[in-house]
């Protein structure tokens, strides 16, 4: 018959075993979560074949869960040494569709050509650059590569790396 002294400590082992398992298992979840996954990991790179765009075109994208404003200059759009991304003889605008204010999305307006942010009317001319109201700042570049006629966000190729010296 099991005394009172020996069912604690058969208890305090059982409560012990499950303890360590556990924490084992939190262990393992654990270092699932600082893995990223393959999949993860591609899905930060996202290519874009930039040829069929037209001048004064605008395209969003989605790159990692943000929006990619991509706009093919024309010929009336300033050019902007220091942010204009340059594929063959053709300059584009390619920035983080976010407010730099608070973040909210700017919509593209075509016949005034600004991006134009309804949260606090902040404004952006068509190099990303902030015009009026209160973002502090230019709309952000994302990490980019030049591949041929392709864009390849989520890498820093050189042309990214000289713009970020230089800004
Ligand atoms: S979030 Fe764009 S102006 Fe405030």
């Amino acid at each position: 018959m099991a005394t009172s002294e020996s069912r604690r400590s058969f208890m305090g082992f059982a409560f012990g075993t499950v303890a360590a398992v556990g924490g084992a298992f939190s262990l393992v979840a654990m270092k699932k979560t600082w893995d990223p996954l393959p999949s993860v990991k591609a899905a930060g790179v996202t290519t874009v074949d930039l040829s069929g765009m037209k001048e004064g075109e605008l395209r969003t994208i989605e790159w990692r869960k943000k929006p990619i404003f991509i706009l093919k200059k024309d010929a009336d759009m300033a050019k902007d040494s220091k942010r204009d991304v340059v594929v063959g003889d053709v300059a584009y605008t390619v920035v983080i569709g976010l407010c730099t204010h608070l973040g909210c999305i700017p919509a593209y307006a075509p016949s005034e050509k600004l991006f134009k942010c309804a949260c606090h009317g902040g404004e952006f001319d068509t190099s990303g650059k902030n015009v009026f109201g209160p973002p502090p700042r230019p709309l952000d570049i994302p990490p980019f590569r030049i591949e041929g006629t392709k864009l390849v966000l989520g890498e820093e190729g050189p042309e990214y790396k000289k713009m970020m010296e230089e800004a």
